[in-house]
């Protein structure tokens, strides 16, 4: 599996949710690498690394869900659902306790290949609520929203 990149085509407008994804994204990439080169064994990414991963995109995901609130996001319940369904499937996974490559190789698999496609797909939804919500603030607001990393209009 090669490398996934962050591309303009996985933005929602929000810079510091973007970067949220660009740097998920390329944890997972780092922890496949790291993994292959054995700098990172199968025991200590099971028990260590992807639960920490998973307490840093639980964050993450309620970053996201404020904002639903917020911008009269209308999928919101099937957007958390989705949020939830994923954390708990990770976890099952990492409940399971096999560290041999191939597993952590599906695993890390999983994780980039959910992450891609949820953010191609579900929070590209949110997109256009988001710059429409970040069109109605007032250009003081926008401008301490932007220094805050929050909105920016995406187009
Ligand atoms: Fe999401």
């Amino acid at each position: 599996m090669h490398d996934v990149k962050w591309t303009r085509d996985l933005s929602i407008g929000v810079v510091g949710i973007d970067r949220q994804h660009k740097e998920l994204i390329s944890t997972v990439n780092r922890l496949r690498h790291m993994l292959n080169e054995n700098e990172l064994s199968g025991r200590d990414m099971v028990i260590k690394t992807v639960p920490f991963l998973c307490k840093y995109i639980e964050e993450h995901f309620k970053l996201e869900e404020s904002l639903f609130t917020t911008t009269d996001y209308p999928h919101k319940t099937d957007h958390i659902e989705q949020h939830r369904a994923f954390l708990n499937e990770t976890m099952e996974i990492v409940g399971m306790n096999r560290y041999d490559k191939a597993c952590c190789e599906e695993l890390l698999a999983f994780l980039l290949n959910w992450l891609v496609q949820h953010v191609s797909t579900m929070d590209r939804l949110c997109k256009p609520y988001f710059v429409k919500a970040h069109r109605r603030l007032s250009p003081l607001k926008r401008l301490a929203q932007w220094l805050g990393f929050l909105f920016i209009a995406g187009e």
